[in-house]
């Protein structure tokens, strides 16, 4: 592993208050109505986690689908690949997928696609990082916690190589001696 530190960008109190926030949103869009909230691992299961438990006054069901394409490097592969597929069906759902970080739009644009082909009755996405200085095709995005640089960021479900999914806000990784 290179030698690095990690940066803090957004603290444990900002998170959750905003993860509050888009929750408020989305239970009053969906009020009184059944959803399957749909994470992506293995990423957004912090967040995710954390959407589920303030959502108010709707049905939820959840499912998790795990993709790939990162391997262990910090740059996309922009090859997709899906390693668990989901276990509910979707088709007539209404469907609230959940990922962590949209850089490219390479994921999302094959995971919305994935879905879609199973024709929920409707599909919005809720992400918690933007980095949009990167994007290479556009994806529709619901539901978005924050804007970030063009980082590379650790922490709160997010890893890097595996490492420090466990931090509680979310850090830059800085490399050192480059
Ligand atoms: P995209 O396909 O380029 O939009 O990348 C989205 C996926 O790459 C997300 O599911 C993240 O897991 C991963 N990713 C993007 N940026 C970062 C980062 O800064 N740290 C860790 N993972 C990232």
């Amino acid at each position: 592993m290179r030698l690095h530190r990690i940066e803090p960008l957004i603290e444990a109190d900002a998170l959750s208050a905003r993860v509050r926030d888009l929750a408020m949103q989305i239970s009053v869009d969906y009020q009184g109505r059944d959803l399957l909230v749909v994470g992506i691992l293995k990423g957004a299961f912090v967040f995710c986690a954390d959407l589920l438990r303030n959502l108010h006054g709707l049905r939820t069901q959840v499912d998790f689908i795990a993709c790939s394409s990162y391997g262990v490097a910090t740059e996309t592969s922009g090859v997709v690949r899906i390693l668990k597929d989901l276990n509910e069906p979707v088709t007539g759902r209404e469907v609230l997928l959940v990922e962590d970080i949209v850089d490219t739009g390479l994921t999302l644009q094959y995971l919305q696609a994935h879905l879609h082909r199973q024709h929920p009755r409707s599909l919005r996405t809720a992400v918690l990082l933007d980095k949009p200085y990167r994007r290479q095709v556009s994806v529709q995005v619901d539901y978005r916690g924050f804007e970030i640089p063009d980082v590379f960021v650790v922490g709160y479900g997010i890893d890097w190589a595996e490492h420090y999914r466990h931090l509680p806000y979310i850090g830059v990784v800085r490399f050192l001696n480059d």
